[in-house]
């Protein structure tokens, strides 16, 4: 299915910029790409500063806050939309516990507006494709793995809002026939994420010798997928996907998160060795645990495998060092990040309108 007019939201973010990057750089995708982002913290348009330039008139980037519908309507009608994938949330659990209010507005009012636009424009309007995560399952136990027919139990105030956005996603295909499809997917790593998840924030702080905050025991588990892989999955259901249906979108591989912690502090002391220290588990700290804090996430895919012929290129060991390469190599993303020079070239560029 070809798509001319693609609005991807949250493309500054990790996944959408990694997202933006494969579409216009590997995967053939010859229309254009309407970014709408508000850049918040985690939105960082130097991730694709590159586009523009690179790619004339295939690449437009909008400062845009999804929670105003006149003006999604607005981009929808001035550039044809005829698709949308739906990347922008407020994505990490911690800060859903502090403060879950802007959770509830971007994840569940904002997909609402973002619906209610492609129903208004819905004369030639080809797909809303949904990109959510496992979370929206609960927590699994030492067996079993999530499927499509997995009963939602969201635990945190980040799964619950991306719960009700599933729903709503579901509901406008189901009561107004809008086309729809819905990825939840596993935990992402790799270029490009933001360092309060676990990942690039454990390769930080052991790359500046701080300690390593684990929660609990560090016995919980995640099931990590290679952002790239992510990617052409949610492509592949773009594509191929049954409109209305659900896609499950996982790595296979399972890890708990103190294996992860260790995976990272043995490269790190392999490939960037500490002088006049020691092995870098020894900043390993183990920390008060998260509330409610989820203990085991797997994932199924077998649908999205046997159906639509997608699997994952990447196993987390390559990955996994892929990821820390990336970093090291990147000091100058990192450093702006970390001290917020990011933000400020935001403000000079756009005003400041985001947070
Ligand atoms: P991220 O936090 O890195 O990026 C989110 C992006 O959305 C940012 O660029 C931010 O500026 C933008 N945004 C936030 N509020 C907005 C608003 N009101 N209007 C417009 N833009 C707004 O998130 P991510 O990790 O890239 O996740 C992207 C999507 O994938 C989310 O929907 C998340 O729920 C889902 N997901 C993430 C993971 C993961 O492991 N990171 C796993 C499965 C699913
Ligand atoms: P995170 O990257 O926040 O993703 P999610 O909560 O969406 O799974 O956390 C991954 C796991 O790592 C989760 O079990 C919580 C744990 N964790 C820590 O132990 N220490 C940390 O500093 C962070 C951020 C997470």
């Amino acid at each position: 299915m070809a798509f001319d007019n693609l609005l991807v939201t949250g493309g500054c973010g990790f996944i959408g910029s990694n997202f933006i990057r494969t579409l216009l750089e590997k995967a053939g995708f010859a229309g254009r790409v309407v970014n709408v982002d508000k850049l918040t913290y985690a939105g960082n348009p130097e991730n694709l500063s590159d586009l523009e330039k690179r790619f004339p008139g295939r690449y437009v980037f909008l400062r845009e806050d999804i929670c105003g519908l006149e003006r999604m309507d607005a981009i929808f009608t001035e550039y044809g939309i005829d698709a949308v994938c739906h990347f922008a949330a407020e994505s990490h659990v911690d800060r859903s516990i502090k403060r879950p209010a802007e959770f509830i507005f971007t994840n569940i009012v904002g997909t609402f507006n973002l619906l209610e636009a492609a129903r208004n424009h819905a004369e030639g309007f080809r797909l809303f494709h949904h990109v959510s995560t496992d979370e929206v399952y609960g927590s699994l136990g030492k067996e079993g793995l999530f499927t499509e027919t997995t009963p939602y139990k969201p635990n945190s105030p980040y799964s619950a809002s991306k719960a009700s956005s599933d729903h709503l996603v579901r509901a406008y295909f189901k009561t107004y026939g809008l086309p729809v499809t819905i990825s939840n997917c596993s935990n992402n790593y790799g270029p490009w994420q933001f360092p309060e998840k676990l990942i690039p924030l454990i390769t930080l702080n052991a790359l500046e010798g701080k300690p390593l905050p684990v929660y609990g025991d560090g016995r919980n588990v995640r099931d990590w997928l290679y952002v790239e892989d992510h990617c052409e999955a949610i492509w592949t259901i773009m594509n191929k996907g049954r409109r209305g249906e659900t896609y499950n979108i996982g790595g296979n591989s399972e890890e708990e998160n103190i294996a992860v912690v260790h995976g990272i502090c043995d490269i790190l002391d392999e490939i960037r060795p500490r002088s006049g220290a020691g092995p870098r588990r020894e900043l390993i700290t183990f920390v008060k645990d998260r509330p409610g804090h989820d203990w085991r996430y797997a994932i199924d895919s077998s649908k999205l495998q046997s159906e639509l012929g997608w699997a994952p290129r990447e196993s987390f060991r390559t990955g996994l060092r892929k990821t820390i390469r990336w970093y090291l190599e990147n000091s100058q993303w990192v450093s702006r990040v970390q001290s917020g020079e990011y933000l400020k070239w935001i403000d000079e560029h756009y005003g400041s309108g985001g947070k």
